[in-house]
């Protein structure tokens, strides 16, 4: 094999074994730099005749395009190499699943809320929104529980703004007060052909009163059971023949339908409230379960009292109901075995998350 041909070979094999472009250009370095080889033996023409030059020059000129060529195509493959690597270490896995936004859900209260609206409209009640700032009137007065009526003292609330000293503004303590609000809109609605409303308690015909009036309220009182603000459900139900046998029916089928359990029991314990007479708590009891056998208290109930009813301007000669006023936050914690009552206003997405379907 000549001189020139082993060249040739030598560069081919130290391209090849350059791992990196900076070794690749170190040896080509060694071919073609100032002192590489072709080159001396370029500078070694100077010597040799004419004719020599030609032949010899031509030769040198074929090995050093061969040793270029070789470079080149090293250069490509490093290239290529580097390109890989640099491919390999940023890959996206397009079959990875996204990053997904956290979905939103209602609040197991709103659950709540949302089951007892269901459950009352498909018994007919119309559902009642009302104002969470109230006045003496509505939230106490027109319950039949006047200024120094001692039931008041169990009511402490948060007084605001607004009012005057007897009347003042509150945060209203219980949903009582929307029986006297959606009854006297109801009640002017039907009587306004009479116009007996303004100058009389109504006694003329007009459709029954049902509804339910969910929402918050507000009370001074803070404990595993009790938060300064909770949820309250009114239940309302005026007509001409509406007895106590239609809350005791109308208020158990709701809880067996709220619980989805056929065998739960209902208690009506005798109470008092100003507003109902007679009054009676609602206690009910699971016959199975982890809560099997313990009296719940659910609700306070009763009769509408006759000042009530004419605090809503009807006649109460002719008119009677019943009203309840049961506790949503309590009726969550039933069904959803939660024991303590502050982990529902606390925010923490890690409980709350817990209830979405
Ligand atoms: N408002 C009463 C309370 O908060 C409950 C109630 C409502 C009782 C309606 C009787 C009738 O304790």
């Amino acid at each position: 094999m000549n001189e020139l041909d082993t060249i040739v070979q030598d560069a081919q094999a130290a391209f090849a074994a350059a791992p990196g472009p900076a070794d690749l250009e170190n040896a080509k370095a060694v071919f073609l730099g100032k002192t590489g080889r072709i080159t001396e033996l370029m500078k070694g023409m100077a010597a040799l005749s004419v004719e020599e030059k030609k032949s010899r020059g031509a030769a040198i000129n074929i090995a050093k395009q061969s040793i270029e060529a070789a470079l080149t195509e090293r250069r490509a493959a490093l290239a290529r190499a580097e390109l890989d690597v640099q491919l390999r270490a940023e890959a996206l896995d397009v079959t990875l699943p996204g990053r997904q936004r956290g979905q939103g859900g209602l609040h197991p209260v709103s659950l709540t809320l949302e089951r007892i609206e269901a459950i009352f409209a498909s018994m007919g009640f119309d559902v009642a929104d009302g104002p969470e700032i109230e006045s003496d009137w509505f939230n106490f007065t027109a319950l039949n529980t006047p200024q120094d009526h001692p039931a008041r003292s169990m009511h402490d609330t948060f007084y605001v703004e607004g009012g005057s000293a007897e009347a003042p503004n509150l945060l209203r303590t219980h949903t009582s007060p929307m029986q006297i609000r959606y009854a006297v809109q109801h009640v002017k609605k039907y009587s306004a052909a009479t116009g007996a409303f303004a100058t009389a308690l109504f006694s003329g015909d007009m459709p029954e009163i049902r509804v339910i009036a969910p929402g918050r309220t507000y009370r001074v009182d803070s404990d595993a059971t009790h938060s300064p603000m909770f949820h309250q459900c009114e239940g309302l139900w005026v007509g001409e023949n509406v007895s106590f046998k239609d809350l005791k029916y109308v208020f158990t089928n709701f809880c067996r339908t709220f619980f989805e359990s056929d065998d739960l029991v209902l208690r009506f314990r005798p109470s008092f409230f100003p507003f109902t007479e007679p009054s009676a708590e609602i206690d009910i009891q699971f016959q199975s379960g982890p809560l099997s056998g313990r009296w719940l208290e659910v609700a306070g109930s009763g009769q509408v009292h006759p000042n009530v009813i004419r605090n809503m301007g009807l006649d109460p000669e002719k008119y009677i109901g019943f009203a309840f006023g049961m506790g949503p936050d309590r009726l969550t914690m039933l069904r959803y075995g939660v024991n303590d009552l502050r982990l529902f206003f606390d925010g923490d997405i890690r409980f709350l998350s817990q209830f979405q379907a």
